[in-house]
Formats: structure tokens, C-alpha cells, sequence
């Protein structure tokens, strides 16, 4: 059996799409218009989105800041891809030659881009092609918004954290900056591990980590967490405000600290080199320095990752929250909340937004939702 389009099916030649052509704040720079709608290539599937996922680094990637991402492969004038967005969830319209394991009609999730997640790798557009390497079955329970919010950060989580820390029982944890994309996926994952963990964030968003799984919730504005009491194996942070000399008497015997790199969509002022100083100073610092844990600067194994994240979906051990869902149309609206950081839970665009879309976005906007 060859491919659809070797059998003589008709495909959909045409999409709606968000574009780009220049770097830019989205609100100035995404523009939704049809384009040619992608054709699978070699190990490559093409997916009908039902839904893609908004995070910090498609911001990064849209606004090529910083600059140094536009020679990590982003493209150095502008976008070379035009389409952004990492990662999706829809029904498999096609495969390229030598794909296996995936037909026409499946639900899938996975991540579109390969190398480095700060490049736009054509997420948001109503077919999307993605390396059937970085691609795996959903879990029939859960919906497409829930699980294209996984495979980006969740690929992430999984490299940074596990990567760096293997986890497991009893061992005591501090996310810092825990209702973010990553750190929601990471508190989720250091409980599968059997970890202890202890939540930082903003105050209004403490119930939302407790209903995630934390055992302790710490406003980042009122205790400080260079103030706190507690010990911990591993200090995971997400929102990058920590220093390990400041964290010293927080570490238990073979702690670690794990700095990610957050620029606070610009907030950060790293707009030429972003983290990539400061972590490179950590790496080199990591050779004396015990607490210290080696930045890892390469890409994630999204095979084996999102082996991973499948099974602990499929075991009820990661529940994404779904906070609102936008339409294409809706892009930069769905930017200006991620940056507001207003959000308990994932935002989503939904190529198809239609009313059951709407029952989803209404009811984010009081209390976040499991499912
Ligand atoms: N190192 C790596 O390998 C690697 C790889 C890929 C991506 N990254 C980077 O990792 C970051 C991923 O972050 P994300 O997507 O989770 O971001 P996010 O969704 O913006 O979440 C960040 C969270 O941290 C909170 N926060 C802000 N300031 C804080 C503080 N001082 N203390 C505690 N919490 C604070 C934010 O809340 P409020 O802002 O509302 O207060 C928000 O809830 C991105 O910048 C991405 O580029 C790193």
C-alpha cells in the first residue's frame, strides 16, 4: 500500500493558516490567510489539527528575540518558516513514504519541528506535517486541547528535569514557577516519580497547583524562596529568578539546582544572547560547583519522550488543564493572555473553533478544569 497521494487520493491542496513574514510582537506581525497546505514528505505524517498549543517558545520564535535563536535555525532575516507553532493534535490525513504505524483516521499528538523548539515548525494552520519520530497515538480519553498542550514542554520537562535529576520516591522537589507550561508538566511528572513537591508561584494561581498534585504551594511574592525552611534534592527553575549562592542552605546532600533559561517574554532585557550567557557560565560553573546541574543544550529524544508522556497520560498521571481555547482568528488575543499571565492552565488555537470550542473557553474563565 503506497501513500494517499501515490493511490490517486485527493488531497487538500489549500488552508487556512496564521502567518508571518518578519519578526515582531505577535499583535503587530501575525497575519491568518490561506496557504498552500503542506504535502507529507519522507517519514513524515500529515495531520488534520484539531488543536496547537501557545507557549513561550513560539513567542520566542515569533518575535526572534533573542536574536541569537535567528542563528540557532529560525531563520535570520525573517521567519523561514512562516507558520508558527511546535506542537499539535488532530487526525492523520496522510502519510509520506515509508511512514509506519500511522493511517489515515488516527488521533495523534506530537511536535512538528526537529532540532531546537525556538523556530516555527507550521503548528498553526488547519494540516500540519509532523516527523513521525516525534508523533504518537492520544490517548482516547483525553481531548485534542489537552493533549497538543503536552508534547513541547512536556518533551522539555522531561530533558531538563529527568535529564538532569533522575527522580524517584520520597525524593523532595521545588518547582519554581510551577503554573507555567512547563512547570504544570513538571510537578506532574516529579509526582509519577513518587517526588515530594513543593509548588512557587503567584498567589491566585496556588489552588490551581494543588489540584495539579502539589503537596506544598508557596506564593513566590510573600515567601520568598531563599526564605524558606524546607530542604530539597532537586530545585527546578522554570522561572530562572534563582541563584544557586542564594539557594546554598536549601539543598540537601546532592542537591541540585536546574536554571532553564526564562526571559519573561523580553521582561528578561536578554534580547541579543536570551539565557545563553548565563547558562553557559552555569555549565561552567557546574565542573566545580556540586549543586550545580549541567545546562543541557542539546534537543530532546522525542521518540523516546513522547513514548513517555503517552504513558503517563494513558495512566492518569499527567492531566492537562486547558484554560481557553481561541480560534486561528483569535492568534494574537491568545498571546496578549500568555504574556498577561492571567492563565490557570494551557491555552490552545483550534483551527476548527466551532460551538463545543466555546463550552471550553467559557468555562476557563472561572475555575481552570481537569478535561
Ligand atoms: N533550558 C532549556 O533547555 C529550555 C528549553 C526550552 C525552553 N526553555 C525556556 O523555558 C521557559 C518555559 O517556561 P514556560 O513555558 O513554563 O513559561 P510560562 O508559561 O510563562 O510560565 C512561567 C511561570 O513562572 C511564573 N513566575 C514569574 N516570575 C516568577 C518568580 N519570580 N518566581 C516564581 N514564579 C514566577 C509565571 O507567573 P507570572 O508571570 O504570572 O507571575 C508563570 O506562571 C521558556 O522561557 C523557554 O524558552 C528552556
Amino acid at each position: 500500500m503506497g501513500t494517499l497521494a501515490q493511490q490517486g487520493v485527493q488531497m487538500q491542496s489549500h488552508m487556512r493558516a496564521v502567518t508571518q513574514t518578519h519578526y515582531g510582537n505577535p499583535e503587530d506581525v501575525l497575519v491568518v490567510r490561506d496557504m498552500p497546505a503542506p504535502q507529507p514528505g519522507p517519514g513524515q505524517v500529515r495531520v488534520r489539527v484539531m488543536a496547537a498549543s501557545v507557549h513561550a517558545d513560539v513567542w520566542h520564535a515569533i518575535t526572534g528575540r533573542p536574536f541569537i535563536l535567528r542563528l540557532m535555525g529560525s531563520g535570520l532575516r525573517c521567519p523561514s518558516q512562516p507558520i508558527p507553532g511546535t506542537d499539535v493534535a488532530g487526525i492523520v490525513d496522510s502519510v509520506g513514504e515509508g511512514v509506519v504505524g500511522f493511517v489515515q483516521g488516527d488521533s495523534v499528538f506530537g511536535e512538528c519541528g526537529i532540532g531546537f523548539q525556538w523556530a516555527n515548525a507550521g503548528a498553526y494552520a488547519e494540516l500540519a506535517c509532523v516527523p513521525q519520530t516525534a508523533l504518537a497515538h492520544k490517548p482516547k480519553f483525553l481531548s485534542y486541547e489537552q493533549a497538543a498542550a503536552v508534547p513541547t514542554s512536556g518533551l522539555i520537562a522531561l530533558h531538563t528535569m529527568l535529564g538532569a535529576f533522575p527522580l524517584r520516591a520520597g525524593h523532595r522537589v521545588l518547582i519554581n514557577g510551577s503554573a507555567g507550561a512547563l512547570g504544570s508538566l513538571a510537578l506532574q511528572i516529579a509526582k509519577a516519580q513518587g517526588a515530594h513537591v513543593t509548588a512557587v508561584d503567584e498567589a491566585f494561581k496556588l489552588p490551581y497547583l494543588q489540584q495539579l498534585g502539589a503537596d506544598t504551594v508557596v506564593d513566590y511574592r510573600s515567601r520568598p524562596v531563599e526564605q524558606l525552611k524546607e530542604t530539597f534534592d532537586l530545585i527546578y527553575d522554570v522561572a530562572s529568578t534563582l541563584s544557586v549562592s542564594g539557594c546554598r542552605h536549601l539543598f540537601k546532600e546532592g542537591g541540585k539546582l536546574v536554571w532553564i533559561g526564562h526571559d519573561h517574554y523580553g521582561a528578561a532585557g536578554r534580547a541579543v544572547f536570551g539565557s545563553a550567557p548565563k547558562g553557559l557560565g552555569l555549565a561552567l560553573a557546574a565542573t566545580w560547583d556540586a549543586n550545580l546541574s549541567k545546562p543541557i543544550f542539546t534537543a530532546p529524544d522525542r521518540t523516546k519522550g513522547m513514548r513517555v508522556l503517552t504513558g503517563l497520560l494513558a495512566a492518569g498521571q499527567i492531566t492537562p488543564v486547558v484554560y481557553k481555547a481561541f480560534a486561528l482568528e483569535e492568534a494574537k488575543a491568545a498571546f496578549a493572555l500568555l504574556q498577561s499571565g492571567k492563565h490557570q492552565g494551557r491555552i490552545v488555537l483550534v483551527p476548527t473553533y466551532h460551538a463545543t470550542h466555546h463550552a471550553v473557553a467559557s468555562h476557563a474563565s472561572g475555575q481552570p478544569r481537569r478535561g
